[in-house]
Order: C-alpha cells, then structure tokens, then sequence
C-alpha cells in the first residue's frame, strides 16, 4: 500500500479533517484555531453570520487559499502538498457562477469533464445523468448565458460534479432561487449525497440547514461557536418556546419573576406578547400561575419546539457582543 493509499485508508470515515486552522489577512485574523472532523457521506451545514470566515475555510477546502497555520486533509490529502489530488476529487460551487457565458450547457460541462482529465466517453453519459439530475436537459444546447438565475445555478453545480467529486462543497448556493427552485436545489442535494458524496454547504436559510444537514457548524468572527446535530443545537435553546397573550397586557412587572422560576431560560416581552423559554416544559404550569397572579387574564398561548433560527439568535445574542 502507497503512502497516499494508506493515508486514504486512515481516512475512511473522518473524510474532511480540518487541524487548528488559522487564516490571518495582514493583522486581521478570519480564522482562529478552527479544527473540525466531517464525516464520510454526510451533509454538513456551515453557518455564521456575514464575515465568519464560511467563505475563507471552503476557499482553504478547495485550494484556493493556503492556511496561515495548521492543517487540512481531505480523503487522507493534505490542501497544499496534494493540491492537484484534492482538485481532482472535490467538486466546488462557488458564490459566483463558474460556467463560460457563451458556450452552451453541454459544451460547459465537456470544457469542464476535460480540465479535470474525464475521458470524452465518461463526460458524455455523465453529462446525460446529471443533466437529468438536475432537470435541465431541455437547456443542453442552450448558450448559458440565456438560462434563468435558478438555471444557472443548477448549471454551476453541474460543472462542479461532472468529474464525480468524492466531496462536493457549495457556497451559498440558494440565494436568489425561488422557492420551488430551492427545494428542486435540496432534492438535487440529497440525490448527490444518496451516491455517496460528501457535501459541505453554507447557507443563511436556517430552515434549508435545518432540513437538509446531518450536522451543523455556527461560527463567528473566525471561531467555532457550536457544533452538532440540529436536534442537539435546538436542545441548547430549550424545550420549548411559549407565546403568551394577555389582557390588560401588563407584562414589565413579572418578567424577571418568570425568569426567576425554575425551568424558564429566558422570559421578554415581545411585539405585546410575552416570549418565553422553557428548559423544562414542566415549568409552564408555574408560568401560567405567574402571569394570572399578576393580574393579566392569559387570551391565547402558543407552544412551539425551538427552530434552528432561533438557535441562531440564541448564540447571537449570548455570545457575540
Ligand atoms: N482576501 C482578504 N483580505 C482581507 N480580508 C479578508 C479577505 N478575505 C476575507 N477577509 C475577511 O475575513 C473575514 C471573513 O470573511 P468570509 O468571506 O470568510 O466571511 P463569510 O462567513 O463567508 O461571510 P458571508 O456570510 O458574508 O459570505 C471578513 O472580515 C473578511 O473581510
Ligand atoms: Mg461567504
């Protein structure tokens, strides 16, 4: 076995190992120490809010930056010695379409199949099933540059998958599509990760991350805030959300006493209804009693579980002021 076979080997499950990676533009630092493992034929969600370093890590990913510090193996391939190897088995969609304007579709894809050293035969059937995949075949012998925006992005991940990447990573891929478009984005998402590929996406559709990751990633300001499954971040806001409406609607009194009551996270007034998190869902009877005592008459409650948006909002709020 080669050095590059064995390394592959050790790579089997952790696909994208990311070590105390650090990116420093001259004194300003958009990655900070950031390690991560991403296992083999998962979807993993990346969000942050603008400026977390999403884009500096996946340029690092794709070779297009090299890290100030610390290391990045994809499939056992170190980012900057085994650069061309990383190439040829990554598939990336950048923000900005990567496809030539003037040629057609089909002709997108053979350019693209034959810089990345697929033989003719190869491009032409894979060419075939992706179009289908992605259900613009009608538009193979159409110039690019007449396709729709939604078209064009389908086209944009077309090109990035005609070499069969091990590991497809996309940026943002979903702004600017309509909502059926999106969710025809998320099918074409699950079919690619259904044959095995790896993706890595970055979005700032919570509910897009929410439905399609295996695990998410929330960074801020270059540093890791959270990572795990959405159902374990969702854990990390509470059990349970609680819209309470009253009349007279009197609420700035007993805020800090709910908060004070075992089992409410947090307790604020909002848009004249009170807002709060529940740790333990036992505690909304203790709720109730609270408000009615203080002379509001409770008109209506809303339950619901927590969102990953509100997750979102949570790690703002908490951790970065
Ligand atoms: N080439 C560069 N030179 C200097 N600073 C840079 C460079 N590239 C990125 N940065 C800075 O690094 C930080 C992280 O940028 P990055 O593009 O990775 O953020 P992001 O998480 O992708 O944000 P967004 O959600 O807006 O796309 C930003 O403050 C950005 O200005
Ligand atoms: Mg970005």
């Amino acid at each position: 076995m080669s050095k590059m076979e064995y390394a592959r080997e050790l790579a089997r499950e952790s696909i994208i190992e990311i070590q105390s990676v650090s990116k420093t533009f001259r004194d300003f630092k958009a990655l900070n120490d950031v390690s991560l493992n991403i296992e083999k034929g998962t979807i993993f969600g990346l969000l942050g809010p603008n400026g977390a370093g999403k884009s500096t890590l996946i340029h690092i990913l794709s070779c297009q930056t090299r890290p100030s510090s610390g290391s990045v193996y994809i499939s056992g391939l170190d980012v900057v010695s085994d650069k061309k190897d990383v190439l040829s088995i990554i598939g990336v969609v950048p923000q900005e379409n990567s496809f030539y304007d003037e040629l057609t579709v089909a002709e997108n894809l053979r350019y693209f199949g034959s810089l990345y050293g697929v033989a003719v035969i190869d491009i032409k059937k894979r060419t075939h099933r992706i179009l289908d995949m992605l259900q613009i075949t009608e538009k193979k012998d159409s110039r690019a540059s007449t396709l729709s925006g939604g078209m064009k992005t389908r086209l944009n991940i077309a090109c990035a998958l005609i070499h069969k990447p091990e590991v497809l990573i996309l940026d943002e891929p979903s702004v600017g599509l309509d909502p059926v478009s999106r969710r025809a984005l998320w099918d074409t998402i699950r079919e690619v990760n259904s044959e095995g590929t790896t993706i890595l996406i970055t979005t700032h559709y919570m509910e897009e991350a929410d439905l399609l990751s295996d695990r998410i990633l929330i960074m801020h300001r270059g540093n890791i805030v959270v990572e795990g499954t959405p159902e374990d971040l969702k854990k990390t806001v509470g059990e349970r959300i609680i819209q309470i409406t009253c009349t007279p609607g009197n609420y700035s009194p007993i805020t800090s006493q709910l908060e004070a009551l075992e089992g409410v996270g947090s307790c604020e007034v909002n848009e004249e209804r009170l807002k709060i998190t529940l740790t333990d869902e036992q505690a909304l009877e203790h709720v109730i009693e609270t408000v009615e005592a203080s002379g509001n008459h409770i008109t209506n409650i809303e339950s619901n579980r927590p969102s990953l948006e509100n997750v979102f909002i949570h790690f703002a709020r908490e951790e970065w002021h």
